[in-house]
């Protein structure tokens, strides 16, 4: 079995949906907003040579049409955030080697200057800066308050290659990776090796020069999560790493098989791309101990989160149904696929799946050993590169993880051990250079390949 990446999932909110509340009593999400917490998380994943730390975003909130807004302040759930950017930004001078990978929306960024955020962020962390791409198709509050019209779901997506066409020319192609000489007597850059970029897409344009200089990654390692066809066309062509939502090996086996066909037909080569799927547990010493655990965790999480969460997804308002009535009888414009996972079950049934959960994984529940055999049994059965550890009790999960099952993956090798080289790409994608290999569409924008080609 190949070694398995890890990276923790993060979230700069105090609440998530599911069972991830700041209300239990041990949980310290409620200081997200403070540089201590963020401290601790990161030097948690550090000490353990995780690959990265992500931090997950998203603009917008439940409104549940209208009806209780007051769910998200009540909870901490969608508001308030933090700038993952800025938390990001942060915690490079107290980490040396671990990966910081935020979330970043090509319908509500501008991609210039997104371009220069992320690649200002790579340049000062020297190569540790991750991108996980993402549409937005969920929140409608979150057009409203950006002021701009929503798009549909497969143009959200040819939008997004247009913004990434775009960001190409700016990381690859603006500015050549020697183009600083910071000659004292002579010149700061070579003229020769500055490029005006041009851009006339159908979304959107640029025309001049690059904000910002060549950085240690050029682009930073794209990640991506859509699961859609055509999300998982775009993750094909462009992702380099992979998020999978979980779930069986049997089910994590078939997007896995589908992404790495999407990659294939893109011009690039199976295992360019990493897959990894998120996973949760609530590991103890005995499974009767974690089940308990699990109990409590679950016990803290408010009912209301589970109605606000889901109406994030459907714009439908559970709470205003009857338990009993059948999911099969509700309608929705938005997320389609959140009513017809629950064909058969009640509006009560779903409510309560939603609580234990919510969008997100099943924890496992379990003893080391078992969480450790489970793990293995996924990423063998599934072909996965590694996960992504999605914590209900911050930082209690993770510890717990760290602490109990990780001595127990290197044991049996299958986990590292330290970090093998400095940039998130040369680590995490296992290549020797630190840029976007040759068969990526982005490295076909670096200066010297345009100027080949025309
Ligand atoms: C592990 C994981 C992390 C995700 N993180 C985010 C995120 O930070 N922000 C976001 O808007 N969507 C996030 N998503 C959702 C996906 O990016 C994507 O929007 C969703 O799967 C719908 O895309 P699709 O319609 O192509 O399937 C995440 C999904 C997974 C599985």
């Amino acid at each position: 079995m190949r070694q398995l990446r890890f990276g923790l999932f993060e979230n700069a909110q105090a609440n998530d949906s599911g069972t991830a509340t700041w209300r239990y009593p041990e949980n310290k999400r409620h200081l997200f907003d403070t540089l201590a917490y963020w401290q601790e998380i990161a030097k948690i994943c550090e000490d353990a040579n995780f690959d990265f730390l992500f931090l997950a975003d998203a603009w917008g909130w439940a409104d549940v049409n209208g009806s209780r807004p007051d769910i998200c302040s009540v909870e901490g759930l969608d508001l308030p955030r933090l700038d993952p950017a800025i938390v990001a930004a942060a915690l490079i001078p107290t980490t040396e080697q671990l990966g910081l990978v935020i979330t970043g929306s090509t319908l509500l960024e501008q991609p210039y200057a997104f371009a220069r955020r992320m690649a200002t962020l790579d340049h000062l962390s020297g190569g540790r800066i991750g991108w996980n791409v993402v549409t937005t198709g969920t929140a409608e509050t979150a057009v409203e308050a950006f002021g701009v019209p929503m798009v549909a779901h497969d143009e959200r997506y040819r939008m997004a290659d247009d913004f990434m066409e775009l960001v190409y020319k700016l990381w690859e192609g603006a500015w050549e990776p020697d183009a600083l000489e910071r000659d004292k007597l002579g010149r700061y850059a070579d003229p020769a090796k500055v490029h005006r970029i041009e851009h006339d897409g159908p979304y959107f344009r640029s025309r001049g020069f690059g904000n910002t200089s060549y950085t240690p990654q050029g682009t930073p390692v794209l990640f991506q999560a859509g699961t859609s066809p055509a999300g998982r066309a775009f993750g094909g062509k462009h992702g380099e790493a992979i998020f999978l939502g979980g779930g069986t090996a049997e089910k994590l086996a078939e997007h896995v098989r589908a992404i790495r066909a999407e990659a294939v037909a893109s011009g690039r080569r199976p295992d360019a791309v990493k897959l990894m799927s998120a996973f949760a547990c609530v590991v103890a010493p005995t499974r009767e101990e974690a089940q308990r655990k699990y109990d409590a965790i679950l016990g803290a999480q408010s009912p209301d989160v589970a109605v606000a969460s889901y109406a994030w997804f459907t714009g439908l308002d559970l709470s205003s149904y009857d338990p009993q009535t059948p999911m099969t009888d509700l309608r929705t414009e938005l997320s389609q696929t959140q009513i017809a996972r629950f064909a058969g079950q009640t509006v009560g049934d779903v409510l309560k799946d939603w609580h234990a959960h919510g969008v997100g994984v099943t924890p496992f529940v379990g003893s080391a050993e078992e969480v450790a055999d489970h793990l293995c049994e996924l990423a063998e059965g599934a072909d996965l590169d590694g996960f992504l550890l999605t914590p209900q009790v911050q930082p209690g999960s993770t510890r717990d993880f760290v602490e109990l099952v990780l001595p127990i993956l290197r044991e049996r090798g299958v986990a590292p051990t330290g970090y093998a080289a400095t940039t998130l790409r040369e680590r995490l994608i296992g290549q020797a250079e630190p840029t976007l290999p040759a068969d990526h569409p982005g490295a076909g924008h670096r200066a010297a390949v345009s100027a080949a080609v025309a």
